[in-house]
């Protein structure tokens, strides 16, 4: 903005010569022109300035945030396996990267999952199929742990909390692809889906989360 203002000012100054020179006009007209020209500089700097400091325009859109829901429970253990003795249903290994808008992996971001057990029941009394992660590597997770099950009004989800380092929490839920009651669900979102192979124990799901950071 440092030179839009120099180029302003050098701009204005031209543009009182030129109307000294060509027209007899009034000082209030040409205060006039000054302000119209340097209005018409100050937009053309602030285009200019949108269309260079705006890479967002050309990358990914932040994963779209969703209801926390009455089930989450600060200070679950750190853990990539929600895996244990008692824990039954489909093994789903979910991993995926952290980013930045523009594209940029989040290492050391926080992710705080939780979700019911394979009947639709939540733990809340401990702290079964909850855990937290940091982002390694490149933004890379990890997480070890079975299908949701259903419960009352809800498809399937897994609920997550995604937070750069000193960066604003995203509350969110991940959604299995194919589910019937996907389009029955009002909290459903398409964009939350993850994408789902079915592997020879489980299922094998990926999933990238997009930060509005830089
Ligand atoms: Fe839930």
């Amino acid at each position: 903005m440092k030179r839009a203002t120099k180029n302003m000012d050098e701009d204005i100054q031209t543009g009182q010569v030129t109307a000294e020179r060509q027209l007899p006009e009034s000082k209030a007209s040409r205060r006039g022109n000054a302000w119209l020209l340097s209005s018409v500089v100050i937009l053309t700097g602030l285009l200019m300035v949108m269309k260079t400091e705006s890479p967002a325009a050309d990358a990914a859109n932040p994963t779209p945030a969703a209801i926390e829901g009455p089930f989450f429970k600060p200070n679950a253990p750190r853990r990539t396996s929600l895996l244990e003795p008692g824990i039954t249903g489909t093994k789903l290994v979910l991993t995926g990267r952290v980013l930045s808008t523009a594209g940029k992996p989040i290492a050391g971001a926080r992710l705080d999952f939780w979700h019911s057990d394979s009947k639709g029941d939540y733990d809340n009394a401990g702290y079964k199929l909850r855990g937290h992660q940091f982002t390694y590597q490149e933004g890379r997770y990890r997480l070890e742990t079975i299908v949701p099950g259903q419960y009352s009004g809800r498809t399937p989800h897994i609920h997550v909390k995604v937070q750069a380092p000193n960066g604003r929490i995203l509350t969110t839920q991940l959604y299995l692809p194919g589910e019937p009651r996907n389009q029955r669900d009002f909290l459903f979102n398409p964009d939350l889906v993850m994408k789902v192979q079915e592997a020879p124990d489980g299922k094998v799901a990926t999933f990238d989360f997009v930060l509005n950071v830089k």
